[in-house]
């Protein structure tokens, strides 16, 4: 199978995502999710993996100033991560998300966050992301918030997030 990924901008590469999106979270999904009413940033970069029938993977960064225990960090999130579901067990999440670790790295990123439900925890550890146990605020239009409807991930690169608090200082991924 022919694939290949590619690093495109946020806000232009939304049109490459948006099938594969509508794919992965039909309406009937959509209103079960339990993330179905959060206020998301955009993502500042996108790793998209262009198959033979368009874009098949998808993972989105956001590069964030926030805090860790009130001391400045430069936090890479990842959010939007999917594949589509004719396409999964290949590798391709795995591949996608080694490449935006590539990309924090490049960026000279503190530590990379995600958010995720239980049953994507194992995904995650076995690229290298572990639970932070501590808590985690950011904006939503209601205010500043505990954000704790799903596990925060984090990845260490240039820093070890053993702090209690993290701060990301505006919207979630
Ligand atoms: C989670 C998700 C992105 C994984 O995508 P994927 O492309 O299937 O992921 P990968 O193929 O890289 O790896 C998934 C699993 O398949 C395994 N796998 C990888 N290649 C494989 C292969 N050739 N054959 C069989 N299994 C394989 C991996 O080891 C991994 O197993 P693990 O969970 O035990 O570690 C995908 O299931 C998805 O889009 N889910 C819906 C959206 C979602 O929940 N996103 C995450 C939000 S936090």
């Amino acid at each position: 199978m022919i694939s290949r990924i590619a690093i495109v901008d946020g806000d232009a590469g939304w049109a490459l995502a948006e099938p594969l999106d509508r794919e992965c979270y039909p309406p009937e999904a959509m209103a079960t999710v339990i993330w179905r009413d959060v206020t998301w940033a955009h993502a500042d970069k996108r790793v998209v993996v262009h198959g033979e029938s368009g874009i098949v993977c998808h993972v989105g960064i956001y590069f964030r100033d926030g805090t860790q225990d009130g001391v400045s960090a430069r936090i890479a999130g990842i959010g939007g991560v999917m594949t589509s579901p004719r396409m999964r067990h290949t590798g391709h999440a795995g591949n996608a998300m080694r490449r935006a670790s590539d990309v924090m790295r490049e960026h000279e990123i503190d530590f990379g966050l995600l958010f995720c439900e239980p049953h994507n925890v194992p995904f995650y550890e076995h690229l290298g992301w572990r639970i932070f146990s501590g808590e985690v605020y950011c904006e939503q239009p209601s205010g500043h918030i505990r954000f704790d409807m799903m596990h925060a991930m984090v990845l260490p690169l240039r820093l070890s997030p053993e702090g209690r608090v993290i701060d990301l200082c505006g919207l979630p991924w």
